[in-house]
């Protein structure tokens, strides 16, 4: 049996930030922030909730698969920017949609937390434990980043996407996660905004070496897609998208060419989005299966790769 994606939904705030906006708040410009990252504009949450967004995928995701909300065993929550610390941003998401047959719970793997949200659920279909599950990412990231740091503020954006993972008849695939604790000094985040934080202390805002991080990304995410195409006997030919974690056309692009493959096969809309961590990939399903980019059956490669460090890429099978 292998894991499938049956429906997808997404949701970006109504809000949107073009770089000529951040322009405004620190040393940059439009065309610095395009030729080194590709980005031009992203949502930010003015009045969205973390768990708002989510719900919102949700039920996209819910409605496209053409499933009932009980029908669902699992709901995995991928965020590292919950709007609170308890309860669980899964189980609000459960209880708005009325999954109540479902077991819900949320992951911080940062970037890399919807491929790993995936893979979970797959070694629980492998196991014979759930049939299908609902994979949810969302993020408020405009509300831990410093926006006096130009190094930060113009890449991070908000929003929220969502997967129903059903488990179908067909070869099960294994995932590959790798984790550099050593590299965690990278990127940071060290607490949660709070009503009388001392702004001197800045620790609620992410702090990022970008260098750091893109060398690494340009490193690891091709080894990482070698790994799991060993590890599962796939030839890189059968491969028809890779979904990347959207951080920086830039790093995409190397990935790409360092893979030989054709940049046509690595979609983006980070112009649109900015880096929106455990989002992105999601909210790029959504928008290639609403546009019809996907065909039945076809093998989709996804990587995300960020803080912690850590990576983890996996093979899905393209279901509807
Ligand atoms: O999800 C994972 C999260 N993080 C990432 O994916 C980030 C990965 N890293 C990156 O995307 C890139 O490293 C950045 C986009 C963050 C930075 O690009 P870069 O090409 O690595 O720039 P840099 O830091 O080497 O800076 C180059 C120059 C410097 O000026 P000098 O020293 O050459 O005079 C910077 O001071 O650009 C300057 N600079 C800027 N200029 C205008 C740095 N940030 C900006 C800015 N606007 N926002």
């Amino acid at each position: 049996m292998s894991a499938v994606i049956c429906g997808t939904g997404s949701y970006a705030p109504e809000y949107i930030m073009d770089n000529d906006r951040i322009a405004e708040l620190v040393e940059t410009n439009d065309d610095w922030i395009r030729e080194r990252t590709g980005i031009r504009r992203r949502h930010i949450a003015k009045t969205e909730t973390t768990t708002f967004m989510a719900v919102e995928a949700a039920k996209g995701a819910v409605e496209n698969a053409g499933i009932s909300p009980e029908e669902i065993d699992l709901i995995i929550t991928a965020t590292l920017s919950s709007d609170v610390i308890l309860p669980c941003t899964a189980c609000e998401v459960q209880k708005e949609i009325g999954a109540k047959n479902a077991a819900a719970f949320d992951i911080n793997a940062a970037c890399s937390g919807f491929v790993i949200a995936c893979n979970m659920a797959e070694a629980f279909f492998a196991a014979g434990q759930y049939r299908t599950a609902l994979i949810v990412a969302a993020e408020s990231l405009s509300r831990l980043t410093d926006w006096s740091d130009r190094n930060t503020c113009i890449l991070f954006g908000d929003g929220a996407g969502a997967a129903v993972l059903k488990n179908a008849p067909g070869k099960h695939f294994l995932s590959v996660t790798h984790s550099d604790g050593e590299k965690g000094w990278t990127l940071t985040c060290k607490s949660r905004p709070a009503a009388d934080a001392e702004k001197s202390l800045r620790e609620h805002f992410i702090d990022m070496n970008g260098q750091e991080i893109f060398k690494f990304a340009v490193r690891k995410v091709p080894e990482l897609v070698k790994e799991v195409l060993q590890k599962n006997a796939v030839d890189q030919e059968e491969i028809a998208w890779y979904i990347m974690h959207q951080a920086n056309s830039r790093i995409l692009e190397a990935v790409a060419k360092r893979l030989g493959e054709p940049a046509m096969k690595f979609p983006m809309n980070l112009q649109h989005y900015g880096n929106t961590s455990s989002a992105s990939i999601p909210l790029l399903l959504d928008e290639m299966n609403r546009t019809g980019r996907f065909s039945k059956g076809e093998k989709i490669l996804m990587a995300g790769f960020g803080a912690g460090l850590t990576w983890s890429g996996s093979i899905l099978a393209w279901g509807i």
